[in-house]
């Protein structure tokens, strides 16, 4: 039981707070008293420095579609690791994946490489910034983006902060200067009305409107389609640029979430499972926006450096894994998401606690209310809900099932049925746990 047997990782830890803030490099790990951590993984199942085993439910917070150390990855990458790992020189394995991400996104012409999804959000707000000539940006309410100032904004305002229809822009870290909050519209996730007229009421000056089609801090829930293509809508009347971010959503198909929508961005975010397990981000859409980064006729109206942007170990790695991402690949995804879907809420059916799993394909999400969840506010977690949680995550994870601590699962191609029934019977087993809670 956590975090009983896991003496080494207290140690690890007990060392880390010396040399590292907190004995952390990275918020979304942390956990209390002490983060566990990693020794190995191999396919779905990752292995701590204690010797306990999990089925890996994150994946690197759903970047690992492959699962850990996929014999095909490692070939790719160590191939390349032989060859150099990068150089101040372009090559071709940024063409090969480069085609390969326009030959699956309707909407996308060309390409631009990033080392995280961040600095991929941060470039297609900069770019939106260059090619309209307008300051201010547009986002939704609760949706992560990364930790761009402006992207961050609105992430987690509390009730005492949400004002009315029209959500005040809040800062998420310390120190955000008044005039970022001023630059960022943050809008209601899913109401087309408030949206489109709070897009409208800043029209002239909005550069763009940012938004993921299913997010997963405010909630996993798909956007509806008519919210989807009112924003299209709009942002085409207004000449602002819509913007996709598919950081986690290309994970959803063959075409992402643009393909399952039928609605084409002008910029798209992409980062995750397109790195193949390394470093990754980009910023992809029609050549007209991504002119703004062409340096061949002198300065680009958007400069862009980055020592290791499009490298080649992360290239050929991420090329290797979007090659084994056919079209069987996203089925088998589709059915393993709804198989732990259905048996999830089954299993909330039977013990009678309040809640259900949403999403799609293979990404989920556990809510423990009746609620109708549409958005931030609606997934916003009351204390009860949150001590259910906070349960029911303990308990999976004391059945030998890793998932983010704020619900978020996110499955794997290496998941034998047989792995999938072991999530179902662990996660029905913890919601038992939770019902006995009261
Ligand atoms: C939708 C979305 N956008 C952007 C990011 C930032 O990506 P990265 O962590 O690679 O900087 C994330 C990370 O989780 C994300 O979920």
């Amino acid at each position: 039981m956590y975090p009983d047997n896991h003496q080494q990782s207290r140690d690890l830890y007990q060392r880390a707070l010396k040399s590292l803030p907190g004995g952390n490099t990275r918020t979304t790990v942390f956990m209390k008293p002490f983060p566990i951590y990693a020794a190995s993984g191999a396919g779905c199942r990752v292995r701590d420095i204690d010797g306990n085993e999990y089925i890996d439910c994150i994946n690197n917070f759903t970047s690992l579609i492959h699962g850990h150390a996929h014999p095909a990855l490692i070939e790719a990458a160590t191939k390349q690791l032989a060859l150099g790992s990068a150089f101040a020189m372009p090559t071709e394995s940024e063409i090969d994946l480069a085609e390969l991400l326009t030959s699956r996104l309707p909407s996308v012409e060309q390409v631009r490489f990033t080392n995280s999804g961040t600095e991929a959000v941060m470039m297609a707000l900069k770019a939106a910034r260059a090619y309209t000539g307008r300051p201010k940006i547009a986002k939704c309410e609760g949706a992560y983006h990364g930790s761009y100032d402006y992207a961050e904004v609105s992430l987690d305002p509390t009730p005492s902060a949400w004002g009315g229809n029209a959500p005040v822009s809040v800062a998420y870290a310390k120190g955000t200067p008044e005039n970022v909050l001023a630059d960022v519209i943050t809008i209601p996730f899913n109401d087309v009305e408030a949206a489109v007229s709070l897009v409208r009421e800043h029209g002239p000056e909005l550069a763009c409107v940012l938004v993921d089609p299913m997010p997963n801090r405010a909630g996993l829930v798909p956007a509806d389609k008519a919210y989807l293509e009112a924003l299209r809508q709009v942002t085409h009347e207004i000449g602002a640029m819509l913007i996709f971010d598919e950081v986690i959503t290309f994970r959803l198909g063959y075409h992402g979430a643009q393909g399952l929508w039928g609605i084409d961005p002008d910029l798209t975010t992409l980062g995750k499972i397109i790195g193949g397990g390394f470093p990754v981000g980009a910023i992809a859409g029609g050549k007209q926006f991504m002119s703004v980064f062409d340096p061949s006729s002198g300065k680009p109206a958007l400069p862009h450096g980055g020592t290791f942007s499009a490298n080649p170990v992360t290239m050929r790695a991420g090329l290797a894994a979007m090659k084994l991402l056919d079209s069987v690949a996203f089925a088998r995804l589709d059915k393993i998401g709804q198989a732990v879907r259905d048996g999830i809420n089954a299993a909330f059916r039977k013990t009678g606690v309040p809640g259900r799993a949403v999403g799609l394909g293979s990404l989920l999400k556990i809510h423990f209310t009746d609620r109708d969840i549409r958005d931030y506010r609606s997934a916003y977690l009351n204390a009860a809900e949150a001590k259910r949680q906070t349960a029911f995550n303990a308990a999976l994870l004391n059945r030998g099932i890793f998932a983010a601590s704020y619900g978020l699962m996110a499955l794997s191609l290496p998941m034998t049925d047989a792995d999938v029934d072991t999530i179902i019977t662990a996660a029905a087993a913890s919601l038992e746990e939770v019902a006995a809670l009261g």
